[in-house]
């Protein structure tokens, strides 16, 4: 029988999870909930405690909401550090990010384990505060893999995003991926382009873009600007793989301090979060189907604040379940 580890964290986290476990309850899953990000450092001095950290390798899949608290922003210890290490830990270096809409059906593929985030950082005798963007050939070459499979597996075309006039890992990122495109990948159209407009891109013709792969912080930013254009980050999901091992399951968006305790988060996100878990963590496409259109129903009928509706979290929660409830009698 598959067991989730589930890291509720903070802010708006735990009341999303609070949806998301209703519908593993209804799929017949097994969790086990566990300290994860502020509440951990608050609590234990340490976001990713050694026993949260082994429940997720013992796990089939992680389910994470969010973390971040306000009052530990740029602090020295973070809960964000405690998510970079998860992720590091498990080595889920392919953050799959999915923005859908109406004539809108954009896959990105976003490294996650490298570059920016994970370089080395310091502050240098002279003052000077420092962080480092490093990417090696089999670490560019892995990510690229995933993004020409996926765009192969959907429309067949895939966007490489860099910044190659000006940054010396981009230019290491578009050979790869022009050379692996010619050799392995002759069947997806690869084009390239250039971070900045491509962000505007995305703005005004998403309709446009099919499979994007790009590093781990062009796609940090990408992501939440897709999530904007196809209708918040109330609905954005992300699945992040590895190899092998558990898969870590979860929104695009954060803690959201300003909305939190207050039950209007939308637990959208949050629920897709689940849906790839079934589908890619657990293998269960059926299940996880079903999910996705439980959801797309529930948010017709009960459209949380962020999509201009008035229903509370939990009501959605109610509507996901009853649609879910009628699919399967039907
Ligand atoms: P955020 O994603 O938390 O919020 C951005 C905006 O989107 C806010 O207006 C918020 O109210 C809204 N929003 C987000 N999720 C929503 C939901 N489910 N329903 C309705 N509205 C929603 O980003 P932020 O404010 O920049 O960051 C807040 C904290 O979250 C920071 O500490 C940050 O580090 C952290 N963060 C964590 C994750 C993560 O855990 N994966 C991701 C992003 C940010
Ligand atoms: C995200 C978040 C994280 C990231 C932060 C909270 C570490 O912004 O998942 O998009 O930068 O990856
Ligand atoms: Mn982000």
């Amino acid at each position: 029988m598959s067991h989730v580890a589930v890291l509720p964290g903070d802010g708006i986290g735990p009341e999303v999870t609070a949806q998301a476990v209703r519908v593993l309850d209804a799929f017949g899953i097994a969790y086990s909930k566990h300290a994860f990000g502020g509440n951990a450092i608050l609590a234990q001095g340490t976001p990713l405690p050694e026993d949260t950290l082994a429940a997720c390798r013992r796990a089939d899949a992680v389910l994470l909401a969010a973390v971040g608290l306000p009052e530990l922003e740029g602090k020295p210890v973070r809960p964000e550090q405690g998510l970079l290490g998860l992720r590091k830990e498990l080595g889920v270096y392919a953050n799959l990010r999915p923005a859908r809409a109406p004539g809108i059906d954009i896959m990105i593929v976003r490294e996650l384990v490298g570059g920016l985030y994970f370089g080395e950082k310091g502050i240098r005798e002279d003052g000077t505060w420092f962080d480092t963007c490093e990417y090696s050939r089999p670490e560019v070459e892995r990510i690229a893999r995933r993004g020409f499979e996926i765009a192969g597996a959907r429309g067949g075309r895939l966007t490489s995003v860099d910044k190659v006039n000006v940054m010396h890992t981009s230019r290491l990122w578009r050979d790869v991926v022009t050379q692996m495109g010619s050799t392995l990948y002759p069947d997806v159209a690869v084009d390239h382009a250039l971070v900045d407009s491509f962000a505007m891109t995305i703005v005004q013709a998403p309709e446009t873009i099919d499979t994007v792969v790009t590093e781990n912080t062009f796609g940090d930013i990408l992501s939440d600007i897709a999530a904007a254009v196809t209708g918040g980050l109330g609905l954005a999901a992300s699945a992040s793989l590895g190899d092998d091992g558990p898969g870590l399951f979860e929104p695009v968006h954060g803690s959201a301090p300003q909305i939190a305790g207050r039950g209007i988060a939308n637990p959208a996100a949050m629920l897709r979060s689940v849906a790839l878990l079934l589908d890619h963590g657990l293998g269960r496409a059926a299940d996880a189907a079903a999910l996705e259109a439980a959801v797309d129903t529930a948010l017709q009928i009960a459209p949380t604040p962020d999509l201009g509706g008035t229903s509370t979290t939990s009501e959605v929660g109610d509507a996901v379940l009853r649609a879910l409830d009628s699919a399967r009698t039907l």
